[in-house]
């Protein structure tokens, strides 16, 4: 039975998904910090944790320290097999279960280098696919925000979970 969601979220959309997912399982969520305190060592958690260039963020301080049924990874790029399969080889998940959960982006909570890289991502973007068919939605979102959180995005985690 899991005992919490723990998660990591920089700008809001992960804490979103673990706020959701703790409603609809009834167990509490944390934060890293607030899990070091609230909960045992091996106690069995759900992670979710945000995309950094390719890194779940805060991986590393739950993968040993608990018993990690399942990983959810935010990130603003649409949810494509591909991209799950590169997200599992490039985090060392080969041998675990990961969702992906698609969070958005948000200037407005962006800061410093962070909110520099994405626009650089998004002027990337443009120049790349222009013209290009499919593109448009991906440049805007890197250009102007979006949100995808979304509670049915959840189902598949929820049902891995509960059989
Ligand atoms: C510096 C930086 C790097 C990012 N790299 C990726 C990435 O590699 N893949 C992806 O899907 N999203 C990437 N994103 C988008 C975030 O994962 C996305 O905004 C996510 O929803 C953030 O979740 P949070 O609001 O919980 O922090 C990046 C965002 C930033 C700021």
């Amino acid at each position: 039975m899991i005992k919490a969601i723990v998660y990591n979220s920089e700008t809001g959309f992960t804490k979103e998904y673990a706020k959701m997912l703790s409603e609809r399982l009834n167990v509490s969520y944390y934060t890293l910090e607030e899990a070091k305190k609230e909960l045992n060592k091996q106690d069995e958690i759900v992670y979710l944790g945000w995309i950094c260039a390719g890194a779940i963020k805060g991986l590393n301080k739950v993968r040993n320290r608990y018993k990690v049924k399942c990983y959810g990874a935010v990130g603003a790029f649409p949810k494509e097999d591909n991209y799950i399969e590169s997200l599992i080889k490039s985090n060392g998940l080969e041998n675990d279960k990961l969702f992906y959960l698609r969070g958005g982006i948000n200037f407005k909570k962006l800061k410093g280098y962070k909110k520099l890289i994405v626009k650089i991502v998004g002027r990337v973007l443009e120049k790349n696919n222009k013209g290009k068919e499919g593109s448009e939605e991906l440049i805007k979102i890197f250009n102007e925000g979006a949100s995808f959180v979304d509670s049915k995005n959840l189902d598949e985690m929820i049902d891995y979970i509960k059989k």
